[in-house]
């Protein structure tokens, strides 16, 4: 059995999404993360995006404001977002790419090439007490630079993984879940906090929630989706179900 807990955290952005598809206030999404969190998510995790698209800054005050669970704010690394992160202090920031027009975070970060900006730019987040985690592929070289860099986490991007199995081509994701799971092993050893998000489902959750260095998973468009059909709570609860089960 591996020695700790997994935690889940749930990610909200996507109620926004649909609130925003009419302009108005309904659904809120920090209903759904204060829902989310009496059904048993372990953290909150919201990405507020340059453009706005889904996540308001609006939502970012009433977060910090209602929740009891820790918020894991997801943001790209700019001067604007480390403005908001440093005036509420969320316990975590997860720094991700973004570019304006991809549909979602599409792939890992470059802290390889960018070492030097991204040491100065999360060391004033680090002294504010925020646990900095970089959002990055399964790759040795960026997770040797996110260790050198500073970070105290480092989030596996689960995307190509989950893709591949969407699309049947199973050698493709047994290749990307055995790089997942190497990788899993080799920050640990540096002393690394491992977590992993992105596409993850009920079909694709058990695989990663069985590696033991990893702490934590973030997910949040699959649950959001289910929720339609089954509700929230069913949904979240579903899914630490299997999340447990995975790590027996
Ligand atoms: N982790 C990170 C760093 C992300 O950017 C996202 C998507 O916003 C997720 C996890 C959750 O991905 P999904 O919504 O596909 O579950």
């Amino acid at each position: 059995m591996a020695d700790h807990r997994l935690r889940l955290g749930v990610n909200i952005d996507h109620v926004a999404t649909v609130r925003n598809a009419r302009g108005g206030a309904v659904p809120d999404p920090v209903r759904a993360a204060v829902l989310a969190q009496e059904a048993g998510a372990d953290g909150i995790t919201a990405h507020l995006r340059e453009d706005r698209r889904h996540i308001v800054d609006a939502d970012i005050d009433a977060l910090m404001a209602q929740l009891s669970v820790p918020l894991n704010f997801e943001m790209a690394a700019t001067e604007e977002m480390q403005k908001i992160a440093l005036r509420h202090k969320p316990h975590a920031v997860c720094i991700v790419p973004e570019k304006r027009e991809e549909r979602t975070t599409e792939g890992g970060l470059e802290v390889a090439r960018e070492e030097n900006k991204l040491a100065h730019y999360i060391a004033p987040l680090r002294e504010a007490g925020c646990r900095v985690s970089i959002f990055i592929a399964a790759d040795q070289k960026q997770i040797e630079a996110a260790h050198r860099i500073g970070a105290e986490v480092i989030e596996l991007h689960t995307g190509a993984y989950c893709d591949a199995h969407a699309e049947g081509d199973f050698a493709t994701r047994d290749r990307e879940l055995e790089a997942l799971r190497e990788m899993s092993a080799f920050a640990h050893s540096l002393g690394l906090e491992v977590h992993a998000g992105h596409g993850l489902t009920y079909d694709t959750v058990q695989p990663i929630a069985a590696f033991p260095e990893v702490r934590e998973l973030n997910i949040g468009h699959f649950l959001i989706g289910e929720a339609i059909f089954a509700g929230l709570t069913p949904a979240i609860q579903e899914m630490r179900r299997l999340m447990d089960d995975a790590r027996i």
